[in-house]
């Protein structure tokens, strides 16, 4: 499918966004012969900016971020399509100029429907009165062209700002105009988890609380906060990833199957499973939540700083880095059956997996060699890095006797050939070309996430006997976490 003609109209063009990611992504999309023709760039930002300077801008932050290493080509027909307009998104007087450009634009450029997709790289505070701004100048009508926005998280910071930001958004553009990134849905082996799912027959039968006995959603990362403890400290981990992209990865692995790949079905089904998430109380928080905040600690020769000691963070700051829930969703499905997820700052390793685990067989006569009962299977998906799905499954071990040893069949997405599996803003940006919102987050999602974490984070702000422990740089978290697990066991990759 090829895009149609249009417009990118590119709120904060010269931010750190649009360098690292939207600027890279959109020069894969040409490479690959993928963006509408004709197409524009406008870039909009508060620095009066010419467009030849916007143009060698771009051209600038690719040489930099661009490609993944491999050499650049055709460069300058690629910033051949930047143009820059000056604008304050906040000031509501400035849009008048912006129709008028974009009426020029699509003139000079002969498009002949006047087709615009606005990405608002910009501060959640700005998307309401950017909104406001293009409907005010006619910018949202959809009359002569399609008129789609694209924002990114965080879509508030709780539920009730969630919920008014929602309601503006939709004040002036319809459901079907407004594009919610969460770039985890953006990722291939996220949507490979649909495929692994709705593409085969073998999974599905065994896909519920009869055959498995818990879940685990699992994001680590080893890097702490960087140069944005500012805005962490006033999110935290759970609002900053899982009320987001853990969430959006569990939909995902439980919906139930849509009746057709599309935006409605898929998301139909999205809402529906996070609206079964249980609702963690003030009284039960202590059995289902586990919170942690990184300290210092020497890690293969670096020290590293503790969490309180990074800029920007308060210097006693309760703001948690790691999290761990036990969480149940309460359907058909699932209903019984504990699902772990856990994110964290400053964790040993970097991965993003989901672990399925399967029940034990129903009787058990072998052993593993050292003794214990076989291993019970269970299939990992590797969401990153090494993407990749691994079955495991107990077979006798070679030699006398009658002994179970585990074994893995492993699948690398690497194994599909050399090319490098697409960013997840290439395939967001050009399913927002296409007009294809399956891959993006709905109004309802959105708020039901808010409504399955805002309970966690009232009874932290209110209640100071819930501990916040502290864990050394570069371990699993605190080894608290183990208390989830009620029936035993613990998260893969254990706490040390
Ligand atoms: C972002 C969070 O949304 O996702 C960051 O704000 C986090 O804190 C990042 O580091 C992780 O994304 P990825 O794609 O690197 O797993």
């Amino acid at each position: 499918r090829q895009a149609q003609p249009a417009i990118l109209a590119l709120f904060g063009a010269t931010g750190d966004l649009a360098k690292r990611k939207l600027i890279p992504a959109l020069y894969d999309l040409h490479r690959k012969g993928a963006l509408p023709r004709p197409f524009l760039i406008l870039g909009l930002g508060r620095k009066p900016v010419s467009d030849a300077d916007f143009a060698a801008q771009a051209g600038a932050a690719l040489a930099r971020f661009g490609a993944g290493g491999e050499e650049l080509r055709d460069v300058e027909p690629f910033t051949r399509l930047f143009r820059y307009q000056q604008l304050d998104p906040a000031d509501s007087q400035a849009y008048a100029a912006l129709a008028e450009r974009m009426a020029t634009l699509w003139e000079e450029s002969r498009m002949e429907t006047r087709n615009a997709l606005f990405y608002l790289a910009l501060p959640p505070s700005l998307y309401a009165p950017t909104a406001d701004g293009l409907h005010a100048v006619g910018l949202a009508d959809q009359s002569d062209g399609w008129r789609r926005m694209i924002v990114e998280k965080p879509f508030g910071e709780d539920l009730a700002s969630g919920v008014a930001l929602n309601r503006n958004l939709l004040e002036r553009f319809e459901e079907r105009q407004i594009y919610r990134i969460d770039h985890y849905l953006g990722k291939e082996t996220v949507q490979n988890i649909l495929a692994l799912r709705f593409a085969n027959a073998i999974f599905e039968p065994v896909w519920n609380r009869s055959h498995i006995s818990h879940l685990e959603v699992t994001a680590a990362e080893t890097i702490g906060v960087e140069d944005r403890g500012g805005y962490f400290d006033g999110a935290g981990i759970l609002r900053d990833m899982v009320q987001n992209h853990l969430l959006q990865v569990l939909a995902t692995v439980t919906m139930e199957p849509p009746v057709a790949f599309d935006a409605a079905a898929v998301r139909n089904e999205t809402a529906k499973v996070l609206q079964s998430l249980r609702p963690i109380t003030a009284e039960n928080i202590h059995e289902h939540v586990v919170r942690g905040q990184y300290l210092s600690a020497n890690v293969r020769g670096d020290d590293l700083a503790a969490y309180r000691d990074e800029g920007g963070v308060a210097p006693e700051s309760r703001t948690e880095t790691f999290v761990a829930i036990r969480a149940h969703i309460d359907n058909w499905r699932w209903g019984g059956i504990p699902i772990y997820i856990r994110s964290g700052k400053r964790l040993p390793t970097r991965v993003t997996e989901v672990a399925v685990h399967f029940r034990q067989p129903p009787h058990q006569f072998f052993q593993r060699a050292d003794g214990a009962a076989p291993g019970a299977n269970r299939l990992i998906i590797r969401i990153q890095p090494d993407e990749g799905i691994l079955v495991e499954f107990g077979l006798k071990t070679p030699a006398a006797g009658f002994q179970i040893q585990n074994v893995g069949m492993d699948f690398h997405y690497s194994d599909l050939g050399e090319s490098p599996i697409p960013s997840a803003y290439e395939r967001l940006l050009l399913d927002g070309l296409l007009g294809d919102a399956t891959l993006f987050a709905r109004s309802d999602a959105v708020e039901w996430g808010w409504r399955f974490v805002q309970p966690i984070l009232d009874a932290w702000a209110t209640d100071p006997e819930i501990p916040l422990y502290g864990y050394p740089a570069g371990t699993w978290g605190p080894p608290e976490t183990k208390t989830l697990f009620k029936e035993g066991g613990e998260f893969r990759y254990p706490c040390r």
